[in-house]
């Protein structure tokens, strides 16, 4: 499965740059092998030396379109059982093949629950090698059974070896550690995950195609708004807790819709849109038909997009290792916990060809009751308002898809913990817009996505157990402008702004905490693009990581330039974050 490139298409006629800040132009070292990466928060671990570590999988990726994943069998070592305190996946991987390296959608499965989906950089004139780390202590009970003997774990790097050929070699290793974890590392990986999985699940049940079929591999690949894919489970009778956990990445025709304007007359094909819906998908999920939760994706630019220089060699946010959309679907479970099959269903509204979409059902089930009792008592679940207005002249105008929903699920739960009352809650506010002038080549595109989420768990009348509060606001912005060059070619001139920020509170058993993640970059940069590959150009990327809680602050700051870091800096006190904030030319705009 490889990702079918397409130009950020613009249409081009003269115009003037907005070349307000100077970017560091030139061609990248040919030479040494690049090391990409992406400034995250290290995972919290016990203690620097695992208890052991496996090397699960070795494995070069070669033209592998049409095939299935690579699977391997599992072999735990003896003297590390369970249970661990964390257990940190590291994809460790190398690129090969010049000039240019386009990125690749990879991932990687145990038994066939998907526990990473990941881009490949896209590399300019070089060899690459990167690592991603992956806390997925959430997947103990997979890990549980896998280490027991007779599992497997696979990956698939849809690697397209016919134009340019490559080869990516990958290594796949699992950290098992125990112990306590120390006082002073970061209280969790990330804050969401935190929120939702408290304890690991005791069950992980993939939702995905059963068999990985060809080309596919275990994904269900969504073609459009009405494409609906189904999975069969049957849920222990005695689960009193669910979350469903979506994996997605968007391809093909889709693969740039967070910048994608409304149709009009005069736009029709006009902007070389395959079709110009708007800037708005929701991934969603279905029991038995029924519409249980959903979430706007977060816009992950994927390393070939909009400037491939913007991304080397730093990785755009979520690249390497793509967002989770967690759904609380407890409140449902009254619907399900019969011991008859039931259909579990992912789609993603407004959207078009394709998607490639997996879930992980994560179950908690009391030892102490061989079924619980459950039922649904408040199901509000309105679809989005969704307000699109569109005005075009020729190729200029603008379009705005104006969104906001109101999600409320409550349903109890009756087991050996007591009866349990879910509520779910979620607001979500987004708006899309896209400006086109100056006869087609300027244009700006700004997308508002928040979320607030709160999931409060009480017991009886009104003894709150416990509750979490999410706040998401993941702003983007992207100006571009563009001249035809000779030969066909196009010259971009790019401006970027993107953010996620999350803010947890939680509250449990009186005990109450806050964290704040910050994710941020801005970029800007130019692009000879010929044939949709990019020919010459640069561009200069500032990021920074700032995550917060009570007791601590990390800060991570890298600017790149050229394709090189220019600057590096991670600090324990957030004391320099105001400095490291005030960008000199970029921001909001
Ligand atoms: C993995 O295990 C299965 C079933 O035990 C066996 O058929 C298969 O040959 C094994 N594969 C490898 C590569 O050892
Ligand atoms: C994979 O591991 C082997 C050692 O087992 C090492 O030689 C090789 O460089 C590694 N490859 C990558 C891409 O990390
Ligand atoms: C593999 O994919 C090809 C092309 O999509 C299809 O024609 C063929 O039937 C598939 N084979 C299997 C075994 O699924
Ligand atoms: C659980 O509590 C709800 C209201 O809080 C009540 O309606 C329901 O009957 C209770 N269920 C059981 C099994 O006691
Ligand atoms: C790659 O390197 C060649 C030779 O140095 C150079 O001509 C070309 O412009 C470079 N390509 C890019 C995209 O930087």
């Amino acid at each position: 499965m490889h990702l079918k490139h397409r130009e950020f298409s613009i249409p081009s006629l003269f115009l003037p740059l907005f070349l307000l800040c100077s970017s560091v132009h030139g061609t990248l070292a040919t030479d040494a092998s690049l090391e990409f990466l992406d400034p995250t928060l290290p995972p919290a671990l016990p203690s620097q030396t695992p208890k052991c570590s496996v090397l699960v999988l070795q494995q070069d990726f070669t033209g592998t379109v049409g095939t299935s994943p690579v699977t391997t069998n599992y072999t735990h070592p003896v003297d590390c059982p369970a249970p661990w305190t964390r257990v940190v996946l590291e994809l460790s991987l190398s690129a090969s093949g010049v000039p240019v390296q386009k990125d690749r959608i990879a991932a990687v499965w145990i038994d066939g629950a998907e526990i990473l989906r990941t881009s490949t950089p896209f590399t300019i004139n070089h060899s690459a090698f990167w690592k991603v780390h992956k806390d997925v202590t959430r997947y103990t009970a997979l890990l549980r059974r896998l280490s027991g003997g007779g599992g497997t774990v696979s990956m698939m790097l849809g690697n397209s070896n016919s134009k340019p050929p490559g080869v990516f070699t990958a290594n796949v290793s699992l950290h098992f550690y125990r112990g306590a974890l120390s006082a002073k590392s970061i209280n969790n990986g990330h804050p969401s995950v935190k929120g939702l999985y408290r304890e690991p699940a005791d069950h992980v049940i993939p939702i995905s195609q059963e068999k990985a079929s060809n080309g596919s591999s275990f994904w269900f690949q969504i073609s459009g708004n009405s494409d609906i894919s189904t999975a069969s489970v049957v849920i222990p009778r005695n689960t009193y807790r669910a979350v469903l956990e979506i994996l997605a990445s968007y391809h093909a025709d889709d693969e740039f819709w967070y910048a994608n304007p409304l149709q009009t007359e005069y736009l029709q094909g006009g902007l070389g849109e395959t079709r110009a819906n708007g800037g708005l998908r929701q991934l969603y999920a279905t029991i038995d038909g029924k519409f249980v939760g959903g979430h706007i994706p977060f816009a992950v630019i994927y390393p070939g997009s909009i400037n491939p220089y913007f991304w080397s060699p730093v990785a755009a946010i979520g690249a390497f290792d793509m967002p989770t959309y967690d759904l609380e679907v407890t409140p449902f479970l009254g619907l399900v916990v019969d011991g008859q099959p039931h259909e579990i269903g992912l789609g993603v509204k407004h959207s078009q060809s394709y998607w490639l979409l997996t879930a992980n059902l994560h179950l908690w089930v009391d030892r102490w009751s061989d079924a619980v009792e459950a039922m649904l008592v408040d199901y509000r679940a309105p679809p989005l308002r969704v307000n699109p207005q569109a005005e075009w002249r020729n190729q200029d105008g603008s379009s705005e898809i104006d969104a906001e929903g109101l999600l409320r699920f409550v349903g109890w739960v009756s087991s050996s913990k007591g009866n349990v009352t879910t509520l779910v809650r979620q607001k979500v506010t987004f708006k899309s817009q896209v400006v086109v002038q100056n006869r087609g080549t300027v244009r700006q595109v700004e997308m508002i996505n928040k979320e607030a989420m709160t999931v409060g768990v009480h017991r009886g009348k009104n003894q709150v157990v416990g509750r979490v509060q999410l706040f998401m606001d993941a702003p983007l912005q992207v100006q571009t402008s563009t001249v035809n060059a000779a030969g066909g070619a196009v010259l971009r001139n790019t401006r970027l702004y993107h953010q996620l920020e999350e803010v947890l509170k939680l509250n449990d058993n009186m005990a109450v905490s806050t964290s704040m993640l910050t994710d941020r970059q801005d970029a800007e940069g130019t692009v000879l693009m010929h044939d949709g590959m990019p020919v010459w150009g640069g561009g200069s990327t500032k990021s920074s990581y700032k995550y917060r809680d009570e007791n601590t602050c990390y800060l991570r700051t890298v600017d790149a330039a050229g394709g090189a870091v220019k600057n590096d800096v991670t600090s324990a006190s957030c004391a320099a974050a105001s400095a490291a904030q005030a960008w000199v030319c970029l921001g909001h705009f």
